[in-house]
């Protein structure tokens, strides 16, 4: 191919077993999200710039150098979507949705964006899935959510090799007396910080966290630990939580150092790292924030929610699963005079739910069978004169070369029962 229409880096083209576990993940989480009382929200890809500036904040990573923005031909300064709060938090204030309790709870699927350095388990193009749960302050809500998560994980079959990070970030009141801490440790290695940290000391100095620099981390071993400057309410939500994961025995761990790479949070935030796919291995990040709804203009909403990202939880099943082999037939023509035949057996058995190619398309029966068996296809089902005179059909089991003449009233049965 010409490489000037090759793809660009950062952006996937998914096909076979990726596309497997792909939907193998979406449905999984379409089954648990529903179980526990959530809707969907399908949103738009393009925002305004604003809105995520405003949200995820100008000292992140994300807005600062991230994001895919543009002025549309109106002059608007647009982005495409780097995450889905900021957008459902507009959303749901925009069709005024917090009116009904149903749509206090929503879910959403589909792809963000984000300039990032491309590497393994890192796009720029990836996707997302996400609840988020407004109205609620309780640390049940915290608990419920994480708990979805979770489900989702043991039904994956990875729960056994992710860590559940939690921590807190505080509410107003803790997080101020905890930045100025934070900009006087900053201060005393001020010199052996990166330029990009000095930055973030200045627009929010908790960014220096989302450091990649080696060195600003190691550093930041000695930081200050949030946890030590919660204040009482925020120390008993945090261990409220600890206690309903306890009582439900969800393993857990306390990172004292963990604050999210995006603004909006207040108190608890959590994120599961998967053991074994490198050094992207966040394959879920989420927690509260409070303060979202209220900063758009909104009433005073407490929120909790989290994001999965699926093509690194694909990179975590693959060492996991097995994508079982599909069940596929092939109908093959001995000569065109036999296509017509071919094609009503084909809608025979479609109609019984089987996954079924026609290659009467194809000159010659030798080409229809090489086809079927690169395809993969269980069995081939061959029509010649004699089949149509008969009503019957030969069905040829691709793996052992065993032939039979079968009528066509137990064709499909035959097939299903002996996969
Ligand atoms: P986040 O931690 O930025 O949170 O992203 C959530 C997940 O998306 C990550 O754990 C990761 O699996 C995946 N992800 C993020 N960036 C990339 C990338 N460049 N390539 C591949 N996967 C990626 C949020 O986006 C928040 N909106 C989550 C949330 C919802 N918080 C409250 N509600």
């Amino acid at each position: 191919m010409d490489e000037r229409y090759s793809r660009l880096r950062g952006f996937l083209d998914l096909y076979g077993d990726d596309v497997f576990l792909f939907n193998l993940i979406e449905d999984t989480f379409i089954k648990y999200t529903k179980a526990y009382g959530f809707e969907e929200i399908k949103l738009p890809i393009l925002e305004r710039t604003e809105l995520f500036v405003r949200s995820i904040g100008e000292g992140s990573d994300i807005v600062a150098k991230e994001m895919f923005s543009f002025e549309d031909k109106g002059g608007r300064k647009v982005t495409m979507r780097p995450e889905g709060t900021a957008g459902v938090v507009r959303a749901i204030l925009e069709n005024n949705l917090f009116s009904n309790p149903k749509y206090h709870k929503v879910y959403y699927i589909g792809p963000m964006f984000r300039a990032e350095r491309p590497q393994a388990g890192r796009l720029r193009q990836f996707h997302q899935i996400g609840v988020e749960w407004f109205g609620s302050d309780s640390v049940i809500v915290d608990f419920e959510t994480i708990s979805l998560l979770w489900n989702i994980l043991l039904d994956l079959k990875i729960s056994p090799k992710v860590d559940l990070v939690i921590n807190s970030v505080g509410c107003d009141e803790c997080v101020h007396k905890y930045k100025d801490d934070l900009k006087v440790f900053f201060d005393k290695n001020y010199e052996n910080f990166c330029k990009d940290c000095k930055t973030r000391r200045e627009k929010n100095v908790l960014r220096i966290f989302d450091c990649k620099n080696h060195s600003c981390q190691n550093i930041l071993k000695e930081a200050p630990k949030i946890t030590d400057k919660l204040c009482k309410n925020c120390v008993t939500h945090l261990e409220s939580l600890e206690n309903w994961l306890s009582k439900a025995s969800i393993p857990f761990l306390v990172d004292p150092h963990l604050v999210r790479g995006l603004d909006y949070y207040t108190r608890n935030v959590f994120e599961v790292r998967y053991r074994g796919i490198g050094a992207q291995n966040a394959i879920a990040g989420g927690g509260r924030y409070n303060n979202l709804v209220s900063e758009f203009g909104g009433p005073n909403i407490p929120a909790f929610g989290f994001a999965m990202g699926v093509e690194r939880t694909i990179l975590a099943l693959k060492e996991n699963i097995t994508v079982p082999e599909e069940l596929s037939v092939a109908v093959c023509s001995i000569s065109p005079n036999e296509a017509e035949f071919s094609l009503k057996v084909a809608s025979l058995i479609r109609s019984k739910g089987l996954k079924t190619h026609v290659l009467s398309y194809l000159d010659g029966i030798g080409k229809q069978m090489k086809t079927a068996s690169k395809i993969g296809v269980k069995f081939a089902i061959i029509v010649g004169e004699d089949e149509v005179k008969e009503e019957k059909v030969t069905l040829k089991n691709m793996a052992t070369g065993e032939q039979k003449k079968l009528p066509l009233t137990s064709l499909a049965e035959t097939i299903l029962t002996n996969p």
